[in-house]
């Protein structure tokens, strides 16, 4: 789990290049999702991991194609970036498949009805919930 968590998060600070803020939440994202990991025995750790760093991995192609990051565009680009990415890692497509699932619905619960999906999507949300109580 170790060695995949190393490769693919290198794939994603590749991909996102400049941009310290989208690496810094998929870092804090991965960090929460492995937390829960501890609690949730029927979470898949690998496909859980792989989805909580690549979550967000739509937002650079959507802002360039739709010029805007809304959740629709970010799962509607973000699966066949992921794809490529854990494909050139040599993940299984079973598990490539059910991450893209996850990326392709982050945004939008009540869809994906699994726990791998509950502990990205929360881990997500909780980040996101604290960026906001700075803000504000
Ligand atoms: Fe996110």
């Amino acid at each position: 789990m170790e060695v995949l968590k190393d490769r693919l998060t290198r794939s994603m600070m590749e991909y996102f290049g400049q941009d310290e803020r989208l690496i810094q939440h998929a870092l804090r994202v991965t960090r929460y999702a492995e937390d829960s990991l501890r609690y949730e025995e029927s979470a898949d750790g690998d496909g859980v991991i792989a989805a909580a760093i690549l979550h967000d991995i739509g937002i650079p192609e959507a802002e360039r194609k739709h010029g805007s990051s809304a959740a629709e565009y970010q799962e509607l680009e973000g699966p066949p970036i992921a794809r490529e990415l854990m494909r050139q890692e040599g993940l299984p497509e079973r598990m490539i498949e059910e991450v893209c699932q996850i990326i392709a619905h982050h945004h939008t619960p009540g869809v994906v009805d699994t726990v791998n999906f509950e502990v990205v999507y929360r881990a997500d949300v909780k980040v996101n919930l604290e960026d906001k109580a700075l803000l504000a």
